[in-house]
């Protein structure tokens, strides 16, 4: 039995991991260290509230003292990182929560998993490390890092601190760098659900700019299963990229998801750009796939058409979601309620 440290893991992308590998493995068992923010939802993972390959710690990768007690008393060996402050838009606002997780959670994460020897560490990094593409071309592990944002900005220092730690100590670090996921359980500040919510309450749709900037999509599912892979198989000290060759402009997701949903293109509403708005990502990932034989299952035709179907049918989630402090950050960015 491994026991295996997986911080972050009441958001999306954790949620979704650790949901799959208890439902498909019975050689694991998990301890889910996640603050709760406002991205964190333990309602995510209620039916493992009782799994005895399940523990969840509520608390804060930055508390280096409970970090320590978790790695002593759970004998950790192994750990994935998925905890972040990860909204460019909420970076723009406000910065340094985001160095404060992103770099300096994840350094006292390698110190202890230096002092407890741990046996892999990986690290869930983004393709926005890369910076941003013209009209061609594609990210490789070779492209040089040249983040722009806040938010891609601390990551790309957290990657450079874990292949730091395997240089300099040997610790068998691992580095995944994925684009933009979508599927159930995102929190809806993202486009996707952000889009699908808005359009379903008859709320206006923002895009930034001329919604012609492009993004590299991928199914959560087959992210988590490269993570799985990478976890399992990948070589230390190596940076991974993953992605499924799925680029699509702004514009043309949110038509989709307005057709899906029957509603008129009317709701869309040009809004005021993002500051630094990255142009293009795409992901080259032909590493994993030769090296480890890591392939994308789900289409995106049909795996889009599942996840706008999901927040359809569980609009309880995400109303418990859209009021509060949820409405004073969309007033704050978007200057409507
Ligand atoms: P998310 O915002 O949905 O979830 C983040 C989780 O981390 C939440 O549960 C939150 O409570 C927790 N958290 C935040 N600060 C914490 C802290 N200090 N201590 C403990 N827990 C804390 O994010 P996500 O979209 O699931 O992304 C997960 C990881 O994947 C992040 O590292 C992100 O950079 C990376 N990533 C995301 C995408 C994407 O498209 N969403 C793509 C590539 C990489
Ligand atoms: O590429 C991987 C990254 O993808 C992850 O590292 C980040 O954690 C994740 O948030 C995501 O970043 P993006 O900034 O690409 O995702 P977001 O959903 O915020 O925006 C996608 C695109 O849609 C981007 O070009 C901005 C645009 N957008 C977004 C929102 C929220 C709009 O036009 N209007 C909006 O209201």
């Amino acid at each position: 039995m491994k026991n295996i440290l997986v911080t972050g893991g009441c958001g999306f992308i954790g949620s979704n991991f650790i949901r799959t590998i208890l439902q498909e493995r019975d050689d694991i068992h998990i301890i889910n260290l996640d603050k709760l923010t406002y991205a964190g939802n333990p309602a995510n993972l209620r039916e493992f509230e009782f799994d005895p390959y399940y523990t969840f710690v509520k608390g804060d990768i930055c508390n280096a003292e409970l970090v320590d007690f978790i790695f002593y008393h759970y004998k950790i060996k192994y750990v994935i990182n998925f905890a972040a402050e990860s909204h460019v838009d909420r970076s723009i606002l406000g910065s340094q929560i985001f160095y404060q997780t992103n770099v300096l959670g994840t350094n006292v994460l390698l110190e202890a998993a230096r002092r407890y020897e741990v046996e892999k560490f990986l690290q869930v990094s983004t393709d926005e490390v890369y910076g941003s593409l013209g009209e061609t071309g594609l990210f490789t592990e070779q492209t040089p890092l040249s983040p722009n944002s806040p938010y891609s900005s601390s990551k790309a220092g957290a990657d450079l601190m874990a292949l730091a730690f395997y240089h300099t100590y040997g610790l068998p670090v691992v580095i995944t760098r994925c684009s933009n996921n979508y599927g159930p359980y995102q929190f809806p500040e993202k486009l996707i659900p952000l889009m699908t919510i808005n359009a379903l309450n008859n709320k206006k749709l923002p895009v930034y700019g001329d919604g012609l900037n492009v993004r590299d999509w991928i199914y959560v599912i087959d992210h988590n299963k490269a993570i799985e892979l990478v976890f399992e198989k990948g070589k230390v000290g190596e940076v991974y990229n993953i992605g499924a060759s799925q680029e699509m402009k702004n514009i043309d997701i949110v038509k989709l998801i307005l057709k899906y949903l029957g509603k008129d293109e009317s709701l869309i509403e040009y809004v005021k750009d993002r500051p630094g708005h990255d142009r293009r990502y795409a992901i080259d990932s032909t590493k994993i796939q030769t090296e480890l034989g890591w392939k994308p299952q789900y289409k995106f035709e049909d795996a889009i058409k599942e996840t706008i179907q999901w927040y359809i049918n569980n609009k309880t989630w995400w109303q418990n979601i859209i009021n509060g402090d949820y409405l004073k950050y969309y007033e704050e960015q978007y200057g409507q309620k």
